[in-house]
């Protein structure tokens, strides 16, 4: 595992020198994770494939004999350059929303473990299983599917709630009033839900959202958070109530000409907060450089990209993993209520607007 860990803690030191924006949480959660992480390689799914005979996917036995090729010849992996340098542009592929599940993620690396990224100060408990995560807002649509495949089987994980958060198209997110994200002093933001939502996997392990393509904030690149949950119970009124466990927590990216040309339209022009491109993520070079492409493939829904994408991702999670999560805020029937274990930082500091930073 290859990572640069001086530059995390230059920018993590850089970022915390200004105490009104509060990403360095991001970024040493990050690293802490990153220091206990063990990485799942592709080996044990190559036995996997093995002992159940010659009818698996050839995708999959194609990648595992790639990696040992690779191995073998001393051959370095997928980095951060890699990445960069894929397009995921599929538009010539013709797939659209209802291309069958094993024809859209056949190439991805789906059985490998796909690794964890820092939840974040934004992620909120009690939100609705729903598809559509629009509500008011305006941006690009984004049609997204993500499949999930358990790394011990190799297989597609059904009936797992899914559940995604993305800031709008001027780069804030709803549901939490803190002091990194948008207007502090609006504090109705607290009780918005729009871009959050949970859906359900089908047998294929698949579940699809609709939504828009999510603006950008200080300090990072463009992405959407993700969390598979663990041990959830469906409440009666459609949300996984506010005890959470996850058994993966994640983000996704896009292509950088893709955002470049998502950024120049309205509303998307309205943003003023700085730009940070993907090739200045830290996450992003994180999770590439342990050999994982967590960017997704795409295509135009129509002839440009104001009229739509559809996009994919295929996330590979460890299905016995079942972590208590802390959200920043829970939401209740009443509204959202910031969680006071969220917060601990110096006094005077709103609940919810510092995250405690764990040393
Ligand atoms: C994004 O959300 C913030 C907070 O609710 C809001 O002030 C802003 O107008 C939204 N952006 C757009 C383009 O609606
Ligand atoms: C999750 O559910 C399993 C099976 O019901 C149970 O054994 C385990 O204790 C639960 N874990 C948590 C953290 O609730
Ligand atoms: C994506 O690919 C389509 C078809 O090749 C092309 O028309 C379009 O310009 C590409 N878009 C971007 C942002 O690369
Ligand atoms: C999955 O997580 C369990 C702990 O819950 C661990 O023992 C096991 O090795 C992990 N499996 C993989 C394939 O990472
Ligand atoms: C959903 O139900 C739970 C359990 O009764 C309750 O605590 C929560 O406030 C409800 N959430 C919403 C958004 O209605």
């Amino acid at each position: 595992m290859h990572f640069p860990l001086p530059l995390v803690a230059a920018f993590a030191a850089a970022v915390l020198a200004h105490p009104g924006e509060d990403h360095s949480e991001e970024l040493r959660q990050q690293r802490d994770f990153f220091a206990n992480v063990e990485r799942a390689s592709l080996a044990h799914c190559a036995e996997q494939l093995e002992a159940r005979g010659v009818n698996e996917r050839n995708v999959k036995r194609r990648m595992a004999a790639i990696e040992q090729a690779r191995n073998q010849r001393g051959i370095k992996k997928r980095d951060l350059d890699d990445v960069l340098n894929t397009d995921h542009n599929k538009t010539e592929l013709g797939y659209t929303p209802s291309t069958p599940a094993d024809i859209l993620f056949a190439g991805q690396n789906s059985c490998v473990l796909t690794p964890e990224v820092t939840i974040g100060p934004y992620y909120v408990s009690g939100e609705s299983i729903r598809r559509n995560l629009v509500e008011d807002q305006e941006g690009v649509d984004l049609i997204l599917d993500f499949q999930v495949i358990d790394v011990s089987t190799c297989e597609p994980v059904p009936e797992l709630f899914l559940e995604i958060w993305h800031c709008n198209s001027t780069g804030v997110y709803g549901g939490v009033v803190n002091q990194g994200n948008g207007d502090f002093n609006d504090k109705s933001n607290i009780d918005k839900t729009w871009a959050r939502g949970i859906q359900q996997t089908d047998e294929d392990g698949v579940v699809q959202f609709e939504t828009f393509f999510p603006g950008h904030y200080i300090g990072r690149a463009t992405h959407i958070h993700l969390l598979a949950h663990a041990n959830a119970t469906l409440l009666a009124n459609e949300t996984l109530g506010n005890e959470i466990y996850s058994s993966h927590v994640g983000q996704t990216y896009f292509d950088q000409d893709l955002i470049d040309e998502v950024q120049s339209l309205q509303p998307y022009t309205r943003n003023t907060q700085p730009y940070t491109r993907n090739a200045q993520d830290i996450f992003l070079a994180m999770v590439a450089n342990q050999d994982i492409d967590p960017v997704v493939e795409w295509t135009l829904l129509g002839d440009t990209v104001s009229e739509g994408l559809f996009a994919w991702y295929a996330y590979g999670i460890n299905v016995t993993v079942t972590d208590k999560v802390t959200p920043a805020v829970f939401r209740y029937e009443e509204g959202g209520v910031a969680n006071p274990d969220f917060s601990n930082g110096p006094p005077g500091w709103p609940p919810g607007g510092v995250p405690p930073i764990a040393e």
